[in-house]
């Protein structure tokens, strides 16, 4: 079964209550409970954690080497400024998807720059709790295909001697 890390970076955990305006509504627990919820309708397993601190959040990411197959990542305000999360991400080389709620190139310019997008696979920015989900499903299918990928059909290598 597949297994993906979902963390949560700095202050993501006064969702639901912090500048509604532009986070919305909707707790942290109520958004990792649709996570959750999705994974069990795909059949993966994930692991969620929400940290205040940098460096518990780089130790999470270089542990997650073993046992992982990929990570989603909301590193809130330390997309903007930390290279050591970025390294840490580079240097696991799991596929990892970095979401944010809001629309971090519309917003202040310091938001627009990520230190993270560099070692993405991909960015989900501005579409709330929901970005959540289809990065989920996003890792989902890109880890099933490399999966196919290193798995040949049985017949594959028949076919391919027969073919010469
Ligand atoms: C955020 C955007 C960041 O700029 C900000 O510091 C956050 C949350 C988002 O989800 O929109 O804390 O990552």
């Amino acid at each position: 079964m597949l297994r993906i890390l979902v963390l949560h970076g700095p202050n993501l955990n006064l969702l639901g209550t912090r500048e509604q305006s532009i986070y919305g509504s909707q707790s942290l627990d109520s958004i990792d409970s649709a996570v959750i919820k999705l994974a069990q309708d795909l059949a993966v397993e994930v692991d969620i954690r929400q940290s205040n601190s940098e460096g518990e959040l780089v130790n999470w990411i270089q542990a997650s080497g073993t046992g992982y197959q990929g990570i989603i990542i909301n590193p809130a305000a330390y997309t903007h400024t930390s290279i050591a999360i970025r390294d840490a991400i580079a240097a696991v080389g799991l596929p990892t998807v970095e979401v944010h709620l809001s629309n971090i190139h519309q917003r202040e310019p310091f938001r627009h720059h990520s230190h993270v997008a560099g070692v993405a696979l991909g960015q989900i920015s501005g579409l709330g709790p929901a970005g959540y989900l289809l990065a989920l499903r996003g890792l989902h299918d890109h880890l099933s295909a490399q999966r196919k990928l290193k798995k040949p059909s049985p017949g594959s290598r028949r076919q391919k001697s027969a073919s010469r």
